[in-house]
């Protein structure tokens, strides 16, 4: 493995310096917001257990950014394409330095709507997956609640309508470049065409999680918008609803696709 990703985007050294100030800033804010670190902590025990049912080969995490995984997921190998200390490897999700069949599961928290053409990545996907490995993917669902928040409040774009598989975003972009929509489209109105693209990755879980709990949070921008107590009424109250309700009132989805 060096220290280069291989065949990643060439970032200018600006980019570089950008995207680890931007991973420093997140986990300030990380650190200061309580009511975000609950919700992660959810998502990644949510991975954690989806984890325990992939067969041997190598745990990954691509796109770690900040590093929250290591908290909870200690064993999982952190990489990003731009490499800080917390990470084990610095690689592009394009272009995957690792054997076919040698992977047992790779896990992209935020990371999909991020990538510049998510069909290379799905190709390298099941290039390198060993049979029954696993892709686990925490993404934003944009859903009729989620959609004027992320459209109007959030700073990230959202295209609804392109095609995930056919759109490519520029190759020299910025590593926080992205659409926040690709999850939703790909699993939604294009999920057809991503089967037939890809019949190897057997779509196993699309799951639709957290309603107004997440933008309550705050994310990393603003830092929670109720008191502690009442964000936890929230996300109790969110326990109790029935799975279908977040179809409608989600604000995350949880993908798990299985090689075949
Ligand atoms: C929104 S951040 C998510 C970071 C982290 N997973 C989290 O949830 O806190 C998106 C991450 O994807 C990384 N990224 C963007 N394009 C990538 C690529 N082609 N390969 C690997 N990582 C990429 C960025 O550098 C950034 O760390």
């Amino acid at each position: 493995m060096t220290s280069e990703a291989a065949g990643a985007v060439p970032l200018t050294e600006q980019q570089r310096k950008e995207t680890l100030e931007r991973f420093r800033r997140h986990r300030e804010a990380w650190q200061q917001n309580p009511a975000l670190r609950a919700l992660y902590a959810d998502w990644y025990g949510r991975i954690g257990s989806e984890l325990r049912k992939a067969p041997p080969g190598r745990k990954l995490e691509l796109g770690s950014g900040p590093g929250f995984a290591r908290e909870f997921i200690p064993d999982l190998e952190l990489t990003d394409l731009v490499r800080a200390e917390w990470h084990d490897h610095e690689l592009s999700a394009d272009s995957l330095p690792f054997e076919n069949g040698s992977v047992g599961a790779l896990v992209l928290f935020d990371v999909l709507h991020h990538l510049s053409s998510p069909r290379a990545f799905f190709s390298e996907a099941s290039r390198v997956l060993a049979p029954g490995g696993l892709v686990i993917l925490c993404e934003p669902y944009i859903g009729p609640l989620s959609y004027p928040v992320y459209k109007f409040l959030h700073e990230e774009p959202v295209r609804m309508f392109k095609d995930p598989l056919h759109q490519e975003m520029e190759r020299t972009k910025d590593p926080f470049d992205a659409n926040q929509a690709i999850p939703t489209l790909l699993f939604g109105p294009y999920r057809a065409g991503f089967e037939r693209t890809f019949p190897e990755l057997r779509i196993d879980k699309v799951e639709r999680l957290a309603g107004l709990s997440y933008p309550v949070s705050g994310g990393f921008s603003r830092g929670p918008l109720v008191p502690q107590w009442l964000f936890r009424g929230l996300v109790a109250a969110e326990a109790k609803l029935p799975k279908a309700a977040f179809s409608l009132f989600g604000f995350r989805m949880l993908a798990v696709l299985e090689k075949r």
